[in-house]
C-alpha cells in the first residue's frame, strides 16, 4: 500500500542508496585495469599528465607527443612501468627543454643527453644534481630545481639511474 509508512521508509532508503552510489557494490578501479587488448592499460601517470596538458584538444602539443613516445617505450618493453612516473616528470619538470632522452627533448646550454645516465651515476647523485647542480659541479650551468616536489625528484632519479645500464 502506498500510504503505508513502512513502504515509504523502504522507498526512501532505496533512493538514498542510489544517490550515494554504492550499497555494497564493489567499485571497479578506473586505472590499472588488466585489459588484455592493451588499449586500456595506460598507466595512471600518463593519463593524468595528458589530462593536465589537455592532450585531447591539443593535437600538436610537444609534451603530448612526448607522452605518446613514452607510452610506445612501455609497449615495446624498453621502459618498465615503475619508471613511467619518472619519465613523465622529465617532461613535466621541464628537463626536456635542455636535455634529450632517447627520442624526446631538445638540447640547450650544451646539456648532456640523459639516455645512458644510469651508466655513470646512481639515484642519490642524480637527486643531488637536480636539487643543487652547483653542489656537485661548481661551474654547472643547470638551474637548481629546489621547488620540485620530493616525490618527483625521487621518481626522476630512480628513472634516470635505471637508464642505460
Ligand atoms: C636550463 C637548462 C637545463 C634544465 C631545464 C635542466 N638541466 Fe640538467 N643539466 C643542464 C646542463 C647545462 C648540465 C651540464 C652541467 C655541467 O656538467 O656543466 C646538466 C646536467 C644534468 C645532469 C648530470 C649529467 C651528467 O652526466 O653529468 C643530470 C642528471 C641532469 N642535468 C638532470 C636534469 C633533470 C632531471 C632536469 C629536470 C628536473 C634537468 N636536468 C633540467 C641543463 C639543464
Amino acid at each position: 500500500m502506498a500510504g503505508d509508512p513502512r513502504h515509504s521508509r523502504v522507498t526512501l532508503l532505496l533512493l538514498l542508496c542510489g544517490m550515494l552510489a554504492g550499497c555494497g557494490e564493489s567499485h571497479p578501479r578506473a586505472t590499472q585495469s588488466n585489459a588484455t587488448d592493451g588499449s586500456r592499460n595506460v598507466p595512471q601517470e600518463l593519463t593524468r599528465a595528458r589530462e593536465t596538458r589537455s592532450c585531447k584538444s591539443l593535437a600538436q602539443d610537444q609534451a603530448c607527443a612526448y607522452y605518446d613516445r613514452i607510452e610506445s617505450w612501455l609497449r615495446a618493453g624498453t621502459l618498465r612501468s615503475r619508471y613511467v612516473a619518472g619519465a613523465v616528470a622529465l617532461v613535466e619538470g621541464g628537463c626536456v627543454t635542455c636535455h634529450t632522452y632517447r627520442n624526446i627533448g631538445t638540447q640547450n646550454l650544451a646539456a648532456p643527453d640523459l639516455t645512458h645516465e644510469g651508466a655513470i651515476r646512481n639515484a642519490t647523485e642524480i637527486g643531488r644534481i637536480i636539487v643543487c647542480p652547483q653542489c656537485v659541479k661548481s661551474n654547472s650551468s643547470m638551474p637548481p630545481f629546489k621547488a620540485l616536489p620530493r616525490r618527483s625528484i625521487d621518481e626522476l632519479a630512480a628513472f634516470l639511474a635505471s637508464s642505460g645500464r
